[in-house]
């Protein structure tokens, strides 16, 4: 038997020990509402909070006369409220972005998916869905769509129909549902609540006077939220006007609420064109704020030094934050560094050796592939550190030691104050451990207004000659290869031209057969002692007629001939551990600028997602 009993700010808690399985996917969004006000344009609001994650189709559904009302269709949330009767105002409704996975981007898979009495909304993956289809299909259900959210969506409604008590149901779902999911649910003949049930997709619940909500992340939430409760693995429950009740495993659970900050700022663009530019011009404010905190203070970070080993694990960016990590780390430090793409680290066999640190680099400390690599470290013992951005988040969660980055929301999906500020830690961290590292701590304190100098300079220009172009390369060595992997990402991912970056001495090896007349090089030149063997690099390019654009580090200028580029752009020159924090400022800006040019969708660029990867 269920014992229900909720206090006003706490449901007791009994935290069911299960360990997280390996996938985590939710590209897609969840908002939910019940209150007393019309739910139509809060739905909206959330939504388009949620926005930045990427998405290509959309729906609401709320209570209208006894029944529930789904509007949904592909597009963007503006196709969506274009086609919302705002007549139907109702108190309660949920909704959500989709961003395609089983099944194309089209109306009939877009989400809330209907199937008797049950109309839900999802992220995550049911993966067992075609066993449970061919149980439904046995049972006379039929399916529009090709998702395995209508399968689920089906599955409660089979066992509603048995049992009409949801919270049972629920119960049982989460027995029978593999995968993962954060789901909210409406019941036809329950038009006072919205259940849910969560496992590997974030879920949470905000709560203010008379109104609870349901988001997939705060960012999707009312200003006039002012405390949340994360749900857990295996939670279900419903929240309706006055209550939340969240239960596991049959035991009703008692939550410790979070104060809630207004997102006041989640959804400005502050007079910026784009969110990316935008989150460009904070960066050195950012790291204004970082020396503020940590340059007297270096003590409270963890000491690397005592690790006999270290492994960097993350994506993307990420990963290129970790190769910048590595560098500074071995060739300061003298510990070994290896650094791991988290989806090919997470199959690999690894030989763990006694003493091992896992650092996991995220800044939405929610993408799938490092989560399941900080499962694999944590099982084999192994002490785990993340170096994150949003606060709560899943990774910053499960690791033992967590350093947060403290960019602030980073709503454009191409991450640059998210990357510059992991960078930055990374730098910190080596930086401590260097006995004289008074030089080192004085160049940091230069960095802010050099990268507002550097954020100031003329982009377009620089560009004028390769927006059009269909492939780029990037070229560097040693931490400045590690800098312009990430400058062909950010070209890549926000302006879709094919950029691939390259060790500038590997050229040679195969790929200079791709350099013609006015194939665009880019090169980045700072380090000193290597700086000729790049020279020559770029000459090797330039002799076969190569368009080069060569960032160069200004204490450097002087070794460049004129005939090494076609356009130069100096740097501020500080030591090697700091060059990388300088360095991508003008490879953002050349990305960005290029999109810009070209049209491009910057902050949401086609086929990409924000904060989380699909495995
Ligand atoms: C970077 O611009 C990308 N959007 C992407 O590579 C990102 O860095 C990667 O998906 C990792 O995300 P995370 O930092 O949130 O883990």
């Amino acid at each position: 038997m269920l014992v229900r009993y909720i206090t006003k700010n706490k449901i007791k808690i009994i935290t069911k020990n299960i360990s997280y399985l390996e996938r985590l996917y939710f590209m897609c969004g969840i908002v939910g509402y019940v209150g007393k006000k019309n739910c139509l344009p809060l739905l909206i609001n959330g939504l388009n909070k949620l926005e930045y994650r990427g998405y290509d189709s959309a729906g609401i559904a709320v209570f209208k006369d006894n029944d529930i009302k789904i509007t949904k269709t592909v597009g963007r949330i503006r196709d969506l409220d274009d086609i919302i009767d705002y007549n139907d105002s109702s108190c309660i409704g949920i909704g959500h972005t989709r961003w395609a996975t089983h099944g194309g981007a089209v109306t009939v898979n877009a989400h809330p998916h209907r199937q008797g009495d049950i109309v839900i909304v999802h992220n995550g993956i049911i993966e067992n869905y075609l066993e449970l289809k061919d149980i439904l299909l046995e049972n006379n259900y039929k399916f529009s769509s090709e998702t395995d959210t209508e399968v689920a969506c089906a599955y409660i409604d089979y066992l509603y129909k048995k049992n009409k008590d949801m919270i049972s149901v629920l119960e049982q779902c989460t027995r029978d549902f593999i995968g993962s999911y954060a789901m909210a649910i409406m019941v036809c003949s329950d038009n006072d609540k919205i259940y849910v049930i969560k496992k590997d997709s974030p879920l949470v619940i905000g709560s203010c006077e008379g109104e609870n909500y349901i988001a997939s992340s705060t960012n999707a939430f009312s200003n006039d939220i002012d405390r949340y409760i994360i749900l857990d693995d295996y939670d279900y429950g419903y929240i309706d006007e006055k209550d939340i009740a969240i239960y596991n495993n049959g035991i009703l659970q008692t939550k410790e609420y979070v104060r809630f900050n207004s997102a006041d700022d989640v959804c400005d663009k502050k007079g910026y064109k784009h969110y990316m530019l935008k989150e460009i011009n904070e960066q050195g404010d950012i790291i204004k704020k970082l020396n503020d905190k940590y340059l007297n203070n270096l003590g409270e970070l963890i000491d690397i030094s005592r690790f006999n080993e270290i492994h960097i694990i993350g994506c993307g960016s990420a990963y290129h934050a970790g190769i910048i990590g590595k560098y500074l780390i071995e060739e300061n430090n003298g510990i070994n560094v290896s650094v791991y793409i988290a989806s090919e680290y997470r199959y690999q066999k690894i030989n763990y050796r006694d003493n091992t640190l896992v650092i996991a680099i995220s800044q939405s400390g929610e993408t799938a592939d490092t989560i399941a690599c900080l499962k694999k470290a944590r099982s084999n013992g192994i002490y785990t550190l993340g170096i994150v951005n949003v606060k709560d988040s899943t990774i910053s969660r499960i690791v033992d030691e967590v350093i947060y980055t403290e960019a602030g929301n980073e709503i454009a999906v191409a991450t640059t104050k998210g990357y510059l500020t992991q960078v930055y830690i990374l730098t910190l961290l080596s930086i401590k451990l260097i006995k004289d590292n008074t030089v080192f701590i004085e160049e940091l304190k230069r960095v802010p207004s050099i990268i507002d100098n550097l954020i100031n300079l003329d982009y377009n220009d620089l560009v004028k000659d390769i927006w059009k172009d269909k492939d780029i390369f990037y070229i560097g060595r040693n931490i400045d290869y590690a800098s312009m992997l990430e400058g062909a990402l950010k070209l890549k991912e926000i302006s879709y031209i094919h950029a691939e970056c390259y060790a500038a001495g590997e050229l040679k090896h195969g790929t200079i057969s791709l350099i013609e007349k006015n194939t665009c090089v880019v090169g980045l030149i700072t380090k000193d002692n290597i700086a000729t063997k790049t020279i020559s690099n770029i000459k090797e390019v330039k002799a076969r007629d190569a368009y080069v654009i060569l960032i160069v580090k200004d204490s450097l200028g002087d070794i460049i001939s004129s005939d090494c580029y076609d356009k130069l752009l100096l740097i501020d020159s500080v030591s090697d551990i700091i060059e990388p924090m300088i360095s991508v400022i003008p490879l953002q800006l050349i990305a960005y600028n290029v999109a810009l040019i070209n049209n491009c969708d910057i902050d949401k660029p086609r086929n990409l997602a924000k904060s989380v990867t699909v495995e």
